[in-house]
């Protein structure tokens, strides 16, 4: 026998008893997006690699050690997306969306980066990320980050923690780079070796080392929050202003630095506890230089954030949080030819009157047993019974699947209102 092939290590299928989750998610998230005024963009999954080693930034993880990279046939050297902000703005530049106007962005999809994979981090994972162009106030930033609260509440999660930390401007980090080289440089000795490589190339990320030995000397570290530039200490203190006004808890995290480079002032993430290592579940700042810096022709400040899908998947079926049902509400049994003949114009004429009833037909013929087994499997409520009897007498049997109630004849002409009258758990199908 030959061995069957097996998915890539760190992309999952997502079968259809988990894509009730997802689309329920999907679903709340695109409403909430919606409400707030973001409109969706659809970017492609691949890009030039440049275009992320130009934005994310050459010394992060991500570029230096997780992108699928490979040369297409051109000989052009080709990235799958690792995240969606790049990508992002760069079809803003090209269709001209950042001119003169302010543009609120939401996105959803596949992103790929080649981590270790393990609960919570896969290497194909999907964001859902939204984007604010042209606007360079904290009230943006309040309002993503109520937006996200939001999300939240309507998926009703509850154990979330709201991080925050501003990273100043690009002047003030280089000279708090600077501070931190020489405080590092004189501990050099207690540096791990990815410490100590990222010495001179990106040092900020030694705040975000996870390395138990090394919490003592990141703590005792010059904080960047006392190496703000006027400018942005007012951002922070006007964001941190309407946070509060608006009942938002937060709190401020001096070590919060974010992998991607191309950041500054505000950054934020909300995390769990429930996740172990993966607790990020949403993270994103501002990045008001990176629109010129991809080639933008006007100053155009930004300010973004992307959630990982399967962390809230996983939040969501570990809290056992209700998600709507999606199981059929009625099956319908055929027995014989003429059944079958009548029953798709029964089954037809159902779907033109009730548009939200979830009615699934007999297929494959079988013996009444047989249907009923497919019919109960199937979970819907109740099923549907045409057999010789029933269309001689232009009726139909109803047999409830989930509860004690007798089976019923009625008339076939009667069945879309008899349908509509019932409830189905908190769903009303009529209307
Ligand atoms: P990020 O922090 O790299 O930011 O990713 C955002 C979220 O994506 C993470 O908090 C996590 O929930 C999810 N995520 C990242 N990597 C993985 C993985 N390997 N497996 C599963 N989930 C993952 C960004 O991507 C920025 N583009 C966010 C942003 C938008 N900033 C401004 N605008």
């Amino acid at each position: 026998m030959k061995k069957s092939i097996q998915a890539i290590r760190g992309m999952n299928d997502i079968i259809p008893t988990l894509t009730t989750i997802w689309q329920h998610i999907e679903g709340v998230l695109r409403q909430v997006l919606e409400t707030y005024g973001y409109q969706e963009i659809r970017l492609p999954l691949l890009e030039k690699t440049d275009l992320f080693s130009r934005s994310i930034g050459e010394v992060t993880d991500i570029v230096e050690k997780e992108m699928f990279t490979f040369m297409d046939r051109n000989g052009d050297s080709l990235t799958l997306r690792p995240e969606g902000t790049a990508g992002c703005v760069r079809a803003g530049i090209e269709n001209g969306l950042f001119y003169n106007q302010i543009q609120r962005l939401w996105y959803i999809g596949p992103m790929f980066r080649h981590e270790r994979p393990q609960q919570g981090r896969y290497r194909q994972f999907h964001q859902i990320g939204a984007e604010a162009y042209g606007l360079a106030g904290p009230d943006i930033d309040a309002e993503m980050i109520l937006m996200t609260a939001r999300f939240w509440q309507k998926l009703g999660l509850n154990d979330l923690e709201l991080q925050i930390n501003s990273l100043g401007s690009a002047d003030a980090r280089v000279a708090y780079r600077e501070q931190l080289v020489n405080y590092f440089s004189e501990q050099m000795n207690r540096l791990d070796a990815d410490s100590q490589r990222r010495l001179h190339t990106n040092p900020l990320r030694i705040l975000d080392s996870k390395n138990p030995e090394m919490q003592g000397l990141i703590e005792a570290a010059p904080q960047l929050l006392e190496h703000l530039d006027e400018e942005s200490q007012e951002h922070f203190v006007a964001l941190k202003q309407l946070l509060d006004q608006t009942n938002i808890t937060y709190r401020v995290n001096p070590r919060l630095v974010r992998g991607l480079d191309y950041y500054n002032r505000t950054v934020f993430e909300w995390v769990t506890q429930q996740l172990g290592a993966q607790g990020t579940v949403c993270a994103g700042g501002r990045y008001d230089t990176l629109v010129e810096q991809l080639g933008g022709k006007r100053p155009t400040p930004a300010m973004g954030f992307a959630m990982g899908i399967e962390r809230l998947v996983l939040l969501l079926s570990q809290n056992e949080l209700p998600i709507p049902n999606n199981a059929p509400h009625a099956y319908l049994i055929m027995m014989g030819n003429e059944a079958v003949q009548q029953g798709f114009r029964l089954a037809e004429s159902l779907r033109d009157t009730l548009p939200q009833l979830r009615l699934l037909t007999h297929c494959g013929g079988g013996s009444l047993k047989n249907q009923f087994k497919r019919a109960d499997k199937s979970g819907a409520k109740i099923a549907i019974v045409l057999g010789e009897n029933e269309i001689a007498s232009r009726q139909v049997t109803l047999k409830y699947l989930r509860d004690n109630q007798a089976q019923t004849l009625i008339a076939q002409s009667e069945l879309a209102n008899y349908l509509k009258s019932l409830e189905f758990g908190n769903e009303v199908i009529g209307n």
